[in-house]
């Protein structure tokens, strides 16, 4: 989600299908009891099948829209080989899309970094001009596996008495509405390069697993109404279902249930926190890498956001949403999201008694969560780089903004805020020098570093850290030198290795450590001085976190109240 290269845009969103496969008769087959599925490719050169568009739901179409997901029926007439397209319907805010604009050109390496520069060069983006309603379709409940030729092999040879291999499952980012397993609009993430070394590192590596969950109003319309005749969260219910697929079907591709990692970003990372905390929960994996986890601080839907929707629609209750083609609503999503406030994306995860019974920061800082996952965590440098408005440069302008982007946000909490908490003095002193780059503060904490903080502060130090700061550490870099993304500009190799060295690692042995240069170099856990490794432009450093724990306990009392 990185460049928008036009031209690439437009064949990776129309092309119907995914590349040239392998010739389909000699691909393996799995059967998952509900349906056979062939592997779509073999790759000679890796030795990894990719078993694409796997069905995990039912269609959550006409009376199952707006609701948590329901088993797949049983189809075996045919051998399935995924060979559709599957991507679930999206929307891209018009103030986000000027923001990816520049972000090449920024990341680049040796580039010094110019705040102001990228500040101005965000006002003067235009929006990127792409139609989100274009090749997706609601029937999206699909999960791709790439698993190593010789694991599937045994598997296939010794069903039973098979000891499996560790698992990776990767959830996108995307600010709850935007985003696919593959990468959207391009696609980005391939995971070659960390199964390669996974494979390096071990002697059997591991299985890959990239899910896609309904977006936008398809996966977070909330409200009384939803409550009532629906399920709200429906986005993180769909992860959670996908987690309870490969609990299920992951020993049918050599996968041990036992030993799964959840791996997401953004949206992606903040929600399978979300699989993680309440009250006697238990998470449907053992180990979590949650890298810069986003979480909207009022967990809430803006005011009439419901009601809005319903009124594109032209209906005025959830039943007759329900009877509409998928075309009206998903273009209703793209345009009501579309048109969002800058810092707003409208619909994301909300407060549910049954999902998300308060925000991850309070659940955190009870102990309310299954405090048997191993965690790795992160952020990078510059979060909010990514998520405030250009154009406001008053104080009366930021405040708009943050009551655009965070709900229920009064007065009181304003004056609060700006007068106190991040207070309109830009000489450097208070991590910002004008009204624009004051946004960045505030949001960097209000959505990511304080979840980060709270979830390492949780594990008791238990937890690993790091904080990505390849210049500038805008939101998103980390992706490209997690993923084969050509797309993007080229990853430093120092910071690629200590990155895809520690996730690797970790998902094969529960520990994230380094191997940079054939050497070995310790990742010390976040222990009683909040200890980090900072990989930055020249490999990686031990650093202590620097996230304003002050403001975060200011967040932290928002948190309570909600
Ligand atoms: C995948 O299945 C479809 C429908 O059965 C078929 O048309 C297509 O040729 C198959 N592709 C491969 C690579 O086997
Ligand atoms: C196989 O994977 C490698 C490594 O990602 C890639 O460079 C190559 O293009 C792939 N081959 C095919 C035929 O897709
Ligand atoms: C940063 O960018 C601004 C706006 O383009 C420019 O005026 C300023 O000179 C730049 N600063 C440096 C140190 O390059
Ligand atoms: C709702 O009605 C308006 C005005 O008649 C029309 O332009 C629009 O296409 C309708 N939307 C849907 C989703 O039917
Ligand atoms: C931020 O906005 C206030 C007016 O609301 C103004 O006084 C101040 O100078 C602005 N800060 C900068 C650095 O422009
Ligand atoms: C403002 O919101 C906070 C947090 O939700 C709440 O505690 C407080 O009572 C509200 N104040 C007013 C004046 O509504």
């Amino acid at each position: 989600m990185r460049s928008f290269n036009l031209a690439a845009l437009a064949l990776s969103i129309s092309s119907g299908s995914l590349a040239a496969p392998t010739s389909g008769r000699s691909l393996p087959i799995v059967d998952l009891g509900y349906e056979l599925h062939q592997a779509l490719n073999y790759n000679e050169t890796t030795e990894i099948y990719t078993f694409s568009n796997i069905r995990y739901a039912q269609a959550p179409t006409s009376k199952l829209r707006f609701r948590a997901p329901a088993p797949p029926l049983v189809d075996r007439g045919a051998v399935r080989n995924g060979s559709e397209h599957r991507t679930c319907p999206q929307a891209i805010p018009a103030w986000q899309s000027k923001a990816f604009v520049p972000i090449d050109e920024f990341s680049a390496s040796g580039k010094p970094f110019n705040l102001t520069a990228w500040e101005q060069a965000i006002e003067d983006a235009p929006p990127i001009p792409i139609d989100t309603t274009k090749g997706t379709t609601e029937d999206c409940l699909f999960l791709d596996v790439h698993v190593p030729k010789k694991i599937l092999e045994r598997a296939q040879r010794h069903p039973k008495g098979f000891h499996g291999v560790p698992v990776l499952v990767w959830v996108h980012g995307g600010g709850f509405v935007l985003g696919s397993k593959t990468g959207y609009p391009q696609p980005t993430y391939n995971p070659d390069l960390i199964m390669q070394k996974g494979q390096e590192y071990s002697k059997d590596g591991f299985i890959y697993v990239a899910i896609n969950y309904r977006l936008g109003a398809f996966g977070f319309l909330s409200g009384p109404q939803v409550l009532q005749d629906g399920d709200q969260n429906a986005g993180i219910l769909d992860q959670r279902f996908a987690f309870e697929w490969v609990q299920h079907n992951i020993h049918l591709f050599g996968g041990a249930p036992d030993r799964v990692t959840a791996m997401g970003e953004s949206g992606g990372g903040g929600s399978i926190l979300a699989l993680m905390v309440g009250a006697g929960v238990k998470a449907p994996f053992s180990q979590v890498i949650s890298q810069s986890p986003a979480m909207n601080p009022t967990i809430a839907a803006p005011a009439g956001a419901f009601e809005e929707f319903l009124s594109r629609l032209n209906v005025s209750s959830l039943a007759e949403a329900r009877e509409l083609d998928s075309a009206a609503v998903i273009r209703a999503n793209s345009e009501q999201v579309g048109a969002a406030p800058p810092t707003s994306y409208v619909f994301g995860a909300v407060k549910d008694a049954k999902s998300m019974p308060a925000h991850l920061d309070v659940l955190f800082h009870r102990g309310e969560f299954d405090k048997s996952v191993k965690v790795l965590s992160s952020v990078n440098t510059l979060e909010g780089g990514f998520f405030f408005d250009p154009t406001a440069k008053t104080d009366d302008a930021v405040r708009k903004v943050i009551t655009n982007g965070i709900p229920n946000f009064n007065a009181t909490l304003l004056d609060e805020l700006a007068n106190q908490i991040y207070p309109p003095i830009f000489d450097g002193s208070q991590g910002y020098t004008d009204n624009q780059s004051r946004q960045i503060s505030i949001n960097g904490d209000a959505y990511f570093y304080c979840n980060f903080l709270a979830l390492n502060e949780a594990t008791k130090g238990a937890a690993h850290a790091y904080e990505f700061g390849v210049s500038p550490g805008v939101h998103t870099q980390d992706l490209a030198y997690t993923f084969d993304d050509p797309y993007s500009p080229p990853a430093l190799a120092q910071a690629r290795e200590t990155l895809v060295s520690a996730i690797t690692n970790f998902a094969v042995y529960g520990r994230p450590d380094l191997i940079v240069d054939g050497q070995a170099k310790h990742f010390p856990s976040w222990g009683s001085t909040k200890q980090q490794v900072t990989i930055g432009d020249r490999g990686s450093t031990v650093t202590h976190s620097a996230v304003n724990e002050k403001r975060c306990a200011w967040w932290r009392a928002l948190h309570e109240s909600q």
